[in-house]
């Protein structure tokens, strides 16, 4: 029997094994059970490991791809523990990983394949609920998305943070570490002895990257949405606390699976303004405006990006974290993790939203203390009283534009400068480094063709490089703009997401050499001084560029990808009330 869910359903109505979705596949005396049964039989299960059993789905993306997720294979091994003993029948499923350090053009450019991916694969088998194992940048919000489509019981159990980094003594953290490195070799500070030391010493652990980059920010966000074991997003990857808490995931989701305590009953418009919050509240990532547009759309739920800035405006920035501040995940862990910054902060939150445990927010997260006050700080007592990141908008960006301002430079957070474009990635990098580029501390560097659809993907290319010749004089930050994203590990006055794109004709298209820009965070302004008349003028000239892509995935991209301040994803992913219907068992 197909069991059909309205809005009125409580959480705690609980199934009979008749009523399972997988009964459709295993339970029923016809010819397609027979086959289904017999080929569980292949598998090894009798009768006595599924037949009124839950069937839990573990969602892996372990791969050789992706270094974050190493360990991935011994995550889910916990899991299925628990499955087992909660007695559930699990069922471990593979699918794409989307490593941000391999993946290209970008991972961006796969998170929605790997959210498609997560949505058939839920829908096309017989599975009750899920555990869902990621991490890694893109993986977060790859699955999430998926499953917010599918709308089945799952738990995410994140891969956790790797370790810090060590060079001679000094922490290193992912990629900001890098950046900063790089920028001393470029200038002649660094041999090439050290550079190799560096890379020796900066990624020492599995685990996801352990600045608050987008992946700290992603676990961290899912957690504060209520699809986390209470704590597991804090959790390194190596310390046993991981396994144990795979373990609890795999007990809860298959009382979930009988509860149905399906996305759609947990993540509201509050859980999205939660998360909101708690990014605002770590410095989190740029990155995660895009995917919480993206995850929310998913469920209908609409999240302008002025209520990012009104929430940014509001919410301190509580957590001493890189590249806003001092510490690493491993710091963050041991002063209380993120539970003791909810507890912390919970007067900023709506506590009493439900999560996969079954109790609140609020419930979750009572009693968890602060260890550590300069790691995790509380509104009495914040680093800075806002949140450090600002929507702006101007002739330059219509339809918005992103800066993280806490972790620019202050006096270029009101600047004014003469525009220099590089039109595309491969023209800045030939450029960038001679040293007759004429640039000057005061010029504004722009990219443009790097935004959802002319990169294609929206790559981490925001944080552009200082010009060398620059980098010799001691410059370290310049007021730059662009259509893409930038690592959450970046840092520097970099506006970002600049909406429309230009490949699609956004005014970021129309700007020419020596323009005067205007970047006024205070103010939220990003301001182009060309009149309207010559700007229409350079509109009726402008023409897009010819299509690079004819066929397979790109194509499909290309055609369907929504702009950043839409979430990026694709057209016909978006919520629809009708939904997709299961799919039929013939
Ligand atoms: Fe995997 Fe940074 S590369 S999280
Ligand atoms: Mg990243």
């Amino acid at each position: 029997s197909q069991s059909h869910h309205s809005e009125s359903d409580e959480y705690c109505t609980r199934k009979t094994p008749e009523e399972l979705r997988s009964w459709r596949w295993y339970g029923r005396d016809e010819l397609r059970s027979f086959g289904h049964r017999s080929r569980a039989k292949q598998s090894g299960w009798g009768a006595e490991d599924y037949v009124g059993k839950p069937v839990i789905g573990i969602l892996n993306t372990w791969s050789e791809q992706n270094s974050c997720h190493m360990h991935l294979k011994l995550t889910a091994d916990a899991v299925r523990r628990g499955i087992l003993q909660a007695g559930g029948h699990p069922m471990e499923i593979p699918v794409l990983s989307a490593g941000e350090m391999l993946t290209k053009p970008t991972a961006m450019f796969h998170r929605n394949l790997l959210a498609m991916e997560a949505e058939e694969v839920l829908r096309g088998n017989p599975l009750d609920g899920a555990v869902l194992l990621g991490g890694c940048d893109k993986s977060t919000p790859g699955l999430l998305m998926g499953a917010f489509s599918m709308d089945i019981p799952v738990i995410y159990m994140p891969c956790g943070p790797m370790i810090k980094g060590n060079w001679r003594g000094e922490t290193l953290g992912s990629g900001s570490d890098v950046w900063k490195y790089w920028d001393e070799k470029r200038a002649g500070n660094l041999s090439w002895e050290q550079w190799c030391e560096i890379e020796d010493g900066i990624a020492r652990s599995p685990g996801h990257c352990m600045t608050m980059g987008t992946a700290s920010t992603m676990t961290a966000l899912a957690e504060t949405l209520g699809l986390v074991i209470p704590g597991a997003s804090s959790v390194p990857a190596v310390d046993a606390a991981h396994v144990r808490l795979a373990a609890v995931a795999g007990r809860q989701i298959v009382e979930n699976a009988w509860n149905d305590l399906r996305p759609s009953k947990i993540v509201t418009e509050r859980s999205f303004e939660n998360a909101i919050a708690v990014d605002m509240a770590l410095g989190g990532s740029t990155n995660a405006i895009v995917h919480l547009v993206a995850m929310a759309g998913r469920l209908g739920i609409k999240l302008p990006l002025e209520k990012f800035d009104e929430i940014s405006r509001r919410i301190p920035l509580l957590a001493n974290m890189r590249p806003a501040g001092k510490y690493l995940m491993d710091e963050f862990f041991v002063a209380g993790g993120l539970r003791a910054l909810l507890n912390g902060m919970r007067e900023l939150l709506h506590t009493e939203e439900l999560t996969i445990t079954g109790k609140t927010l609020g419930e979750n997260v009572e009693g968890c203390e602060i260890y550590q006050p300069d790691v995790i700080r509380t509104p009495a007592d914040p680093i800075q009283p806002d949140g450090g990141t600002a929507i702006l908008r101007g002739n330059l960006c219509p339809d918005g534009a992103v800066i993280k301002h806490a972790a620019a430079t202050p006096e270029l957070c009101q600047h004014t400068g003469p525009a220099l474009v590089f039109d595309s990635y491969p023209d800045m990098k030939a450029q960038i480094d001679n040293m007759d580029l004429d640039v000057t501390k005061d010029t504004v560097l722009i990219l443009r063709n790097a935004g959802p659809v002319g990169a294609p993907g929206m790559p981490e290319w925001g944080q552009l490089p200082i010009p060398k010749k620059l980098i010799m004089q001691g410059i370290r930050d310049m007021v730059r703009l662009s259509d893409c994203r930038m690592s959450g590990t970046s840092y520097g006055a970099c506006a970002l997401h600049i909406a429309p794109e230009s490949a699609v004709g956004g005014p970021l298209a129309l700007v020419k050499n020596g323009d005067l820009i205007e970047l006024d965070v205070p103010n939220r302004k990003l301001h182009l001084h060309v009149s309207d008349e010559e700007l229409a003028k350079r509109k009726a000239e402008w023409k897009p560029a010819a299509p690079r892509y004819h066929r397979g995935y790109a194509k499909l991209f290309v055609d369907h990808v929504t702009q950043a301040n839409e979430g990026a994803d694709f057209d016909f992913l978006q919520h629809h009330p009708e939904g997709v219907p299961e799919p039929e068992i013939y």
